[in-house]
């Protein structure tokens, strides 16, 4: 109310007064610090039965980024590396998750800020077990992807052996945690890849939905919700489940998906919307007529006066919906990026798909088969970098991530 206050008089000045109101503003704020904003005091907990950034809202800021192991004098040895690694990353995501510094030396990137609803996820890929010795524990939902026609993948931004996926609500405090965690590594491991994402910011709508991707589709409408009576059965591996190491956990798919935005952009409203089956304003399926919702159940088998389909064959909905593909279901939680321009001009940005679940061979692999055969959304991606995780559950206090599996 302050700021309002004080931005108004500078507006009653006019233009004149404009240079004076703006340092007035300013001076108020120094003199009197405002309280932390919601979005700087938002705190998501580190502990807890599942890690935290799977079923977090979706934040503005994010990084992803995959370590691989540095080999030791042995197996064993290695493995007490990535223990004492794991170990290390719980501490540094407890602090600063909690809005606190990194143990030692911290580089202040995100000093004056709170933990803005920051989470660290870990995740360990195919390799790790192989290089620790621990190639008899690995899960069997931790099978390689298997290739798909539209695949055009590039191994150097894919896969590796430890995953770490941060997400904030502010960019310098989502940076923070990279830095931190890089410098955990020291010679334990090295960055494979990484690569930076962002999303919406809290507060920038009035009237809060679901986010928008880069194509401008409201995208998540049809997530599994929390409240789902099968949720936990769909995302989260059960207590007892194979390995018990796992409970608790999940699987990540991350698929590195570019958008051809130049191509996608030239197609009528009518058309994008055709290719998805929902209307782009306001995410409502396009079987709802014209009183829909964006909450509206999707039809897949409502026509048209003409008798068409009102959401077509190849519409991306109907590809994807678990009806087309035995239940199959998935959490997305992505995140959208923006990498500047290819050497051809063509905008390198699209979308960082990220797709929970208890079994991708129940969520992401028959959705993405059926997609890759049928898809109308298809020519309009490529698909350019992929793994699969497998994220233990979370950690007790005094825990660290995955000790189930290492110690
Ligand atoms: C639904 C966009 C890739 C699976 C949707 C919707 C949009 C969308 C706009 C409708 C709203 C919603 O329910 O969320 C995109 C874009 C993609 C992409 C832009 C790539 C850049 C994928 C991939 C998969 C997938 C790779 C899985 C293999 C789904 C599923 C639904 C969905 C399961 C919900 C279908 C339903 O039950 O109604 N997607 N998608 N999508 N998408 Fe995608």
């Amino acid at each position: 109310r302050r700021l309002l206050a004080a931005a108004a008089a500078a507006g009653a000045g006019g233009l004149a007064a404009g240079a004076a109101g703006g340092a007035f503003v300013q001076e108020s704020v120094r003199d009197e610090p405002a309280a932390l904003a919601t979005v700087g005091a938002t705190r998501v907990p580190f502990h807890g039965v599942h890690q935290a950034g799977i079923t977090t809202p979706l934040q503005a800021a994010g990084h992803l980024a995959a370590f691989d192991l540095t080999p030791g004098a042995s197996p064993a040895a290695t493995r007490r590396e990535a223990a004492a690694l794991l170990r290390r990353w719980s501490d540094t995501a407890a602090r600063l998750t909690a809005g606190e510094p990194a143990a030692g030396h911290d580089t202040g990137i995100a000093r004056d800020a709170g933990p803005s609803s920051l989470t660290v996820t870990f995740g360990f890929g195919r390799g790790l077990f192989d290089r620790t010795g621990l190639a008899a524990r690995r899960p069997a939902a931790l099978a390689p992807l298997p290739p798909f026609s539209a695949d055009a993948l590039d191994a150097r931004r894919s896969d590796g052996d430890l995953w770490v996926q941060i997400g904030a609500d502010d960019a310098l405090v989502a940076y923070h945690a990279l830095r931190a965690l890089i410098r955990d590594a020291g010679q334990a491991a090295a960055v494979r890849w990484q690569v930076r994402g962002f999303n919406r910011t809290p507060g920038a709508t009035a009237r809060p939905r679901t986010a928008r991707n880069l194509m401008g589709q409201v995208d998540g409408t049809n997530n599994p919700r929390p409240t789902d009576e099968d949720f936990a059965a769909r995302i989260f591996v059960p207590a007892g489940g194979d390995p018990d190491w796992m409970a608790g956990g999940s699987y990540a798919v991350y698929r590195r998906i570019r958008m051809l935005l130049d191509r996608w952009e030239h197609l009528s409203p009518a058309r994008q919307e055709r290719v998805i089956g929902r209307r782009r304003s306001d995410g409502a399926p396009l079987s709802g007529g014209p009183d829909a919702q964006e909450s509206t159940p999707v039809d897949l088998d409502g026509r048209l006066a003409d008798g068409t389909l009102a959401i077509a064959g190849d519409a991306h909905v109907r590809v994807a919906a678990p009806e087309s593909n035995g239940g199959a279901a998935m959490l997305r939680r992505p995140f959208s990026y923006d990498e500047g321009l290819r050497d051809d001009g063509a905008p390198d940005a699209g979308l960082l798909f990220v797709a929970w679940q208890a079994d991708p061979a129940r969520g992401f692999v028959p959705v993405q088969r059926k997609l890759d055969r049928g898809d109308g959304l298809s020519r309009f991606l490529s698909h350019e970098a992929s793994a699969l995780w497998a994220v233990p559950g979370g950690a007790a206090a005094g825990e660290y991530v995955g000790q189930r599996l290492l110690e």
